[in-house]
């Protein structure tokens, strides 16, 4: 079964490093990841005034989160952290309050850069935003794309092969598997705690 990848990219350039890999780890698991990417550009700056009146944006992105089985981040780094238009999706999607869509999604973060640290800093942002989230991150492996150029990619934007395709490729098979374990557990523990209730109840009634 493919499950549904909410991909959100930090990034708005139409030539984006990390839009590359994004459309690459979807083409490299099309058959059980089932990817699309979310718009982040269009969303109007977080505001906790329009929490009762919601811009068209912020609803149509908070749908589209809340429908997909896990969430990719896959983003540069902003002088040494998050680039604006990622944290604003991210508060986006956060609110209002108790309502996040982000809520218990599983997730993985996937920092891209010309540089030789890979967006580490940006990375770790991300992953503490997804600690106050309460999104069960995949912590390995790890994954600070450094290096990476346009020359890492074919014309059609795919990764080249060598050592970067190797290393999407396994990510991407990780987080497959990381998302398939989170949920199937979910389902086991509630057919668990479904028998046990029926079980309660019979004996309630043989009692
Ligand atoms: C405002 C700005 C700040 C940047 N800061 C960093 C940084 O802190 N670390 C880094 O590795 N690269 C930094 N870069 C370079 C980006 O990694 C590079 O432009 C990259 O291609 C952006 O990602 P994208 O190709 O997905 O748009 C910065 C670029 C910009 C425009």
């Amino acid at each position: 079964m493919a499950y549904k990848i909410a991909i959100i990219v930090g990034s708005l350039r139409r030539e984006s490093l990390n839009r590359k890999v994004a459309s690459s780890i979807c083409g490299l698991r099309n058959d059980n990841l089932d990817c699309s990417m979310i718009e982040i550009g269009d969303l109007p700056l977080y505001n906790q005034e329009l929490d009762d009146n919601p811009p068209a944006p912020w609803i149509r992105f908070r749908k589209q989160i809340a429908e997909a089985d896990g969430v990719l981040f896959c983003s540069p780094e902003y002088n040494r952290g998050i680039p604006g238009v990622l944290k604003n999706a991210i508060d986006v999607g956060s609110r209002p309050y108790g309502q996040s869509v982000f809520d218990k999604k599983p997730a993985a973060i996937v920092t891209a850069s010309p540089g030789s640290i890979g967006g580490f800093g940006a990375n770790h942002q991300i992953r503490q935003a997804a600690v106050f989230l309460n999104m069960p991150v995949m912590q390995q492996p790890e994954a600070y794309l450094g290096h990476v150029s346009d020359d890492s990619f074919d014309e059609s934007g795919c990764l080249k092969e060598g050592p970067l395709k190797e290393i999407v490729t396994g990510l991407a098979q990780a987080f497959h598997d990381w998302v398939d374990m989170i949920h199937r557990s979910r389902q086991l523990l509630a057919e668990d705690s479904a028998h046990r209730s029926q079980q309660e109840t019979k004996a309630r009634e043989h009692a």
